[in-house]
Order: C-alpha cells, then sequence, then structure tokens
C-alpha cells in the first residue's frame, strides 16, 4: 500500500473536502519535494508556519544539539533553560517592555484558551466580544469566539457568553469601502455590541490584527485604536491572536504594530518555532498573577526542543531582517498582483500585508459575488504548474499566498506568472 492508499485506510481525512494528491517528502526553503522528487514552490508555508524558510540548518541545528541533552522533563514542574530564554526572547519582541511574562503551550488554540482564562480571571467577567469572520482554533472554547458557522456546525452547543461585532473588512463593509468609515462604524458596532448583546460582563475582546482563515482581510489604519479606547473606557482586555500573523508574516514582527495599538495578552503560535510545535500567550506581570496555584499548566508545553527551535529562529529574524523582507517582497508581489488583476474580471480585490496576501475570486465584479469553484480550480492549477497556495475565506474564494519570507524574488515572480496562467478562461 503506498501512502496516500494508507492515508484512505488509516488516516482520518473525512472533514476535508479534498487533499492535495501529493505526498511530501523533503523542504529546503521556499521548496518542497514529493516522494517522486518533483520540486514544488511553496506559496503557504504549510499554513503560515515555515516563515524563516523549511528545514533551516541553524533551526534544526539548535533543536538536534538540545534533544541530545533533553527531550523531556515539563518546563512547569522544573525549570528548564531553553524555556526560560525563550521567554526573555519573546518579551523582546513585544510592543512594550510591560509586556513579559509568558506560558507556552502546544498549538494556537492551546495559547488561545489560556489566555481566555487568564482574562477572565483577571477581570473576574465572563464574557467575550469576538469578530464576525474570526478563527481562534478548533476547540470547543476557541470555536465558541470564532465568528465561522461553517468551522462550528454540529459542534455545539458552545460555550455561552460571546457576542460577535462586524468584521472590519472594507472590501464587503455595509459602511462602504472607504477605510476610515469603516474603521469608525466596525468600532462603533464593537461598543454596541458590547452595550446591547452582552450581559455587561466582557472579560475581553479577541481579535486576529489581520483575519487569516476569513480570507486576509485587513482591518483599516486606525479600526483597533478606535477599538481599544472604546475598550479602555471599560476596563476589557485586548487579547491579540497572532497565531497566523505573527513572526514577520506581515513585514513586522506582530501584525499589531501596524495599527499601533498595545495588547494586554499576545497570542503566537505557528511561525513560532518555524514548524516545531509550540505556542504562547504573552502579558503584563499584572495579568500575569490573576493565574493562582492550581490554575493552570500543559505536559507539553514549552518543551525544550521547540524552545530551542524557537530561539534559534528568532535570531535568524533579527540576523536576517526576516520581518523587513516580508515588507519589501510582499509590497512587490501585491504590485505584481493587482497589474494581474487589471486582466481577469474574476478577481474582486487584491489585499495583504507583507507576506501574507489574499486574492479574492469573484463571478460577478459588480455583484462582488465569492466565486469559491474558481479559487479550487485556480489551487489546481497552480498544483500542476509546481506551485502550492491556500485557499480560504469565509466564502472559500480567497486565494492565500503566504510564502516563506526567504523565497527570493524570482520565484516569487515565477508565482505571479504561474497564478496568470492558471486564472486566465476562469
Ligand atoms: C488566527 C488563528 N488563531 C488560532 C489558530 C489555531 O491554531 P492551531 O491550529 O495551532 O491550534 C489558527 C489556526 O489556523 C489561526 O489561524
Amino acid at each position: 500500500m503506498n501512502t496516500i492508499e494508507k492515508y484512505q485506510r488509516y488516516v482520518n481525512t473525512n472533514f476535508l473536502k479534498k487533499i492535495q494528491p501529493i505526498v511530501i517528502d523533503r523542504a529546503e526553503g521556499s521548496t518542497v519535494w514529493d516522494e517522486n522528487g518533483r520540486a514544488y514552490l511553496d506559496l503557504f508555508s504549510g499554513i503560515s508556519v515555515a516563515n524563516a524558510g523549511h528545514n533551516r540548518a541553524e533551526i534544526i541545528d539548535a533543536a538536534a544539539a538540545q534533544m541530545r541533552k533533553l527531550v523531556h522533563s515539563n518546563s512547569y514542574i522544573y525549570h528548564n533553560k531553553p524555556t526560560a530564554d525563550l521567554a526573555e526572547a519573546l518579551a523582546g519582541i513585544m510592543p512594550i517592555p510591560e509586556l513579559r511574562v509568558s506560558f507556552f503551550g502546544n498549538s494556537g488554540a492551546e495559547a488561545i484558551e489560556g489566555a481566555m482564562r487568564l482574562a477572565k480571571q483577571y477581570t473576574g467577567r465572563s464574557e467575550f466580544v469576538a469578530l464576525e469572520m474570526s478563527f481562534h482554533g478548533r476547540t470547543a472554547a476557541t470555536l465558541s469566539v470564532s465568528g465561522n458557522w461553517k468551522r462550528k456546525k454540529k459542534g455545539g452547543p458552545y460555550l455561552p457568553g460571546t457576542a460577535f461585532a462586524s468584521v472590519p473588512y472594507p472590501y464587503r463593509s455595509p459602511y462602504g469601502s472607504d477605510p476610515e468609515t469603516c474603521a469608525r462604524e466596525c468600532a462603533r458596532d464593537v461598543e454596541r455590541t458590547i452595550d446591547f448583546n452582552t450581559a455587561g460582563d466582557v472579560a475581553a475582546f479577541i481579535a486576529e490584527p489581520v483575519l487569516g482563515e476569513g480570507g486576509i482581510i485587513v482591518p483599516p489604519p486606525n479600526y483597533f485604536k478606535y477599538v481599544k479606547e472604546i475598550l479602555d473606557r471599560r476596563g476589557i482586555l485586548f487579547i491579540c491572536d497572532e497565531v497566523q500573523s505573527g513572526f514577520g508574516r506581515t513585514g513586522k514582527m506582530l501584525a499589531i504594530e501596524h495599527y499601533r495599538v498595545v495588547p494586554d495578552i499576545v497570542v503566537t503560535a505557528k511561525g513560532i518555532a518555524n514548524g516545531f510545535p509550540l505556542s504562547a500567550f504573552t502579558t503584563r506581570h499584572e495579568i500575569a498573577k490573576a493565574f493562582t496555584p492550581g490554575d493552570h499548566l500543559s505536559t507539553f508545553g514549552g518543551n525544550p526542543v521547540s524552545c530551542a527551535a524557537a530561539l534559534a529562529n528568532i535570531e535568524l529574524f533579527r540576523c536576517e531582517k526576516l520581518a523587513e523582507c516580508s515588507a519589501i517582497k510582499g509590497r512587490r508581489v501585491i504590485e505584481k498582483l493587482r497589474r494581474v488583476s487589471d486582466k481577469h474580471a474574476t478577481i474582486g480585490e487584491v489585499r495583504g500585508l507583507g507576506l501574507m496576501i489574499g486574492v479574492e475570486l469573484v463571478s460577478d465584479r459588480d455583484a462582488k459575488t465569492p466565486d469559491a469553484a474558481a479559487a479550487e480550480r485556480v489551487q489546481d492549477r497552480m498544483l500542476e504548474q509546481g506551485f502550492l497556495i491556500g485557499v480560504g475565506g469565509a466564502y472559500g474564494n480567497v486565494l492565500r499566498i503566504q510564502p516563506p519570507l526567504v523565497t527570493p524574488d524570482e520565484d516569487l515572480d515565477r508565482a505571479v506568472e504561474a497564478l496568470d496562467k492558471a486564472l486566465a478562461g476562469q
């Protein structure tokens, strides 16, 4: 039995509409090879994880050295050096020095749940406000604050006490596409949601600074500033979900830096250790101490191998200025894609920050009718040409271009040409 046949027999993939028909065997930088030796340019980074490039020797060596010394001890029952060093390094990339105390878990969802619990304990309140079209994970609590029924269907009942506010999505905003109007009106909607759709017991507002699974939705520049003013007046915390947008993906180490707003809790995962499982939520000492003995722990969280990998990863970001690379390369790709979009009526919008780029496909540009089938076809044609891209969005019609931040410009140019070809005839 080959690998695909074993998957069909033994791996539960029933939750997928389709799994890409290739077996990935190895990877380096921005290229992955299948088991027949065919190379593909990876424009999705394993869902925005391998930001520093696949299999970076510096990260593998650090992890291997740690593995030979100690694979596991539990980072909360005993101290271990990589966990302490990583917490210090993580504090160094936060927007302000006061955000310095981290808890480490294994996955994005685990860290979001931990952050939600901490926010409840700190504020003594139990409700959350989240955004429509948001995604925060697949556990019961994180689905409860995710604003997408497709992810939630048949998994309920969910936790009570979450209210959803309008997503700041200028392309599809009921308030029109002017960014400032969208920012103001969507922030007002957060206020209305708090005041009229909750019991006045809101612990935190939780949001992704750029919505990933929702379709690479980039909120307008002043949105988070207006929201934060509203939250501060009511003593509501801001949990910033940087699971997908963090680690240079948008051209800054953290996407919230674009908005010049300081969150109360920052959640990171995916790109934190470039593929080793790890997540964190980082907050101020005053909030962190709301956890009292017995309140939290994780068996594998803060695993020394993952922490050693993350430390080497952060060092690479510093030495190679990877966030800046993402900003420069992203601008270039977006500009080229916008030129391509003039040729294809099926492209409704090209948007993004850094190398977190979405191409929204529509069957009617004026009506903005989402075209999920076209997105799937383009994904298939890209695969045939040797490129891996993502498809997502609340309507399943957004091509997601989130390559490793080290992808050479000539490869990104090849990808844009391939996309142009794949879109022809849509
Ligand atoms: C913004 C965001 N938050 C949370 C998660 C959940 O992370 P994980 O799959 O590691 O649990 C994801 C995963 O895609 C995500 O994009």
